[in-house]
């Protein structure tokens, strides 16, 4: 280390990896692992580079799904705040004591998250936990009952989180019931939606029937509109595909749930802290939501730690949620280091956002089975279909690509039914960018 460029001594897996493989799967839960999962064993990491247990070189086009924004293995300045940390104080119960880190960190949240009102923090540790205090909140503040969330969302797999969730069967198969109360509408995805509107040609149209379908379908046929407490999103959908809504939408449909008095809880889980070049993806919307939630990348790769920030008016009452970690020092000064390092990334994450349009734009004219390109900032989702008129998902040629990939020293992970995420470290460099763009076209060539 450092590297320039990935070198692949032995094709993945390795024997070692092969050996270490057949452990894992011999003693981890099976569930967390799926199929189509890379036979990746990384050992150490340093920047953008992942080496795995044969000493193969990767370039690292995942931040670990979107959680090492910073890099590998830890940011030299979040583990100098690690260190005097550790020495000074990491745990004492955030939730049941007072202590100065936690009180910092909401400080500095509730300013730079969006909307000009008095904000709350309720941290936690993980994405799912963050969800499900938004969840409580909502229901606690409203006494209503009812959420709406979107098909093709991924919020989480505990149960209240679970029930917002609609990308995999596989993710509710036998778990029957989660939460009652919660309503799927579909989501304004401007390559794939349920009207065969082209989102891109005609953006309004597609909010129109999104929004019309909310008003018409739910609110007149299922449950009353002043009975639903909140409605859930992610501003871009992660797991779902990296899928990009019309620019207008939030807008419009912060409109509808203020006639209806309806809160707007945001799921920045994947995509805030960064990664489309603001500090929280809403901001390219222009809409500020009544809650947000925070996790994978808050922690910098180093800690976890989740963070639901919430208008302060909708706050619970003493006793109403809590938890054990929440408010855990050391996780908030990981934390606040972070978005001091991220505030100076985020020009640089718009820099690169014209190099990742320009590459994977050309790959759309390109190749015959690239069918959707679709990102902001260095969050990018690539779309592959069987046949570009009709759209025919292509899962086979997405897992080629990304074999083919990681053979070549590039790593990349799937998502929705047939794309690839593009999401490297926001430190990443233009000329570490271009080589794994290149990667990425080599792999999309030799798949075809
Ligand atoms: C948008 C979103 N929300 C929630 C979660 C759940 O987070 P966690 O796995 O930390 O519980 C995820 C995880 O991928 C996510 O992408």
């Amino acid at each position: 280390m450092p590297y320039d460029r990935p070198v692949i001594r032995v094709e993945p897996p390795g024997p070692k990896a092969r050996e270490f493989i057949k452990k894992h799967h011999e003693l981890i839960m099976t569930s967390t692992h799926d199929p189509e999962n890379l036979p990746l064993v990384i050992e150490r990491a340093e920047g953008v580079w992942l080496v795995d247990v044969d000493n193969n070189v990767y370039l690292d086009f995942t931040s670990s799904i979107a959680v090492n924004n910073l890099g590998y293995p830890t940011h030299p300045e979040i583990a100098r705040a690690i260190n005097e940390q550790l020495s000074v104080l990491a745990h004492a119960a955030g939730t049941d004591f007072y202590n100065p880190y936690q009180i910092a960190l909401a400080e500095l949240l509730t300013s730079i998250a969006p909307g000009e009102f008095g904000k709350k923090v309720f941290f936690s540790n993980s994405g799912t936990e963050a969800n499900e205090a938004a969840i409580k909140i909502s229901r606690y503040s409203t006494n209503r009952k009812y959420f709406i969330s979107f098909i093709g969302s991924f919020h989480g797999r505990t149960m209240g989180s679970l029930s917002l969730t609609a990308s995999k069967p596989v993710h509710k198969k036998r778990f029957y019931m989660t939460m009652p109360g919660v309503i799927h509408v579909p989501f304004p995805n401007p390559y794939r939606n349920p009207w065969g509107i082209d989102g891109y040609e005609h953006p309004e149209e597609l909010v129109n029937r999104v929004l019309e379908y909310i008003e018409y379908w739910v609110f007149e046929h299922q449950v009353p509109a002043d009975e639903v407490a909140a409605i859930f999103f992610e501003p871009i959908q992660g797991e779902g595909g990296y899928v990009v809504p019309p620019k207008s939408f939030f807008g419009e449909l912060k409109k509808l749930a203020d006639k209806y008095g309806i809160l707007l809880a945001d799921d920045e889980v994947q995509m805030g802290l960064g990664r489309t070049g603001k500090m929280f993806a809403i901001e390219n919307f222009g809409v500020a939501p009544d809650i947000i939630t925070l996790a994978k990348a808050l922690g910098a790769g180093a800690i976890p730690i989740g963070a639901t920030i919430f208008r302060k008016d909708l706050d619970l009452e003493p006793g109403a949620h809590s938890n054990t970690f929440g408010g855990h020092a050391l996780a908030a000064v990981v934390a606040i280091k972070n978005i001091e390092i991220t505030k100076n990334l985020l020009q640089h994450v718009t820099e690169l956002e014209k190099l990742f349009c320009e590459r994977l734009a050309s790959l759309k004219e390109k190749y015959p089975s690239v069918g959707d390109v679709r990102g902001l900032g260095l969050a990018w989702g690539v779309e592959f279909v069987k046949n570009k008129k009709t759209r025919e998902h292509d899962p086979k040629t997405r897992n080629r690509v990304v074999y083919e990939a990681l053979k070549r020293g590039l790593v990349l992970l799937g998502c929705g039914k047939s794309s690839i995420r593009l999401i490297p470290p926001l430190t990443i460099t233009e000329e570490q960018a271009k080589i794994g763009l290149e990667i990425f076209e080599e792999a999309v060539k030799a798949a075809h």
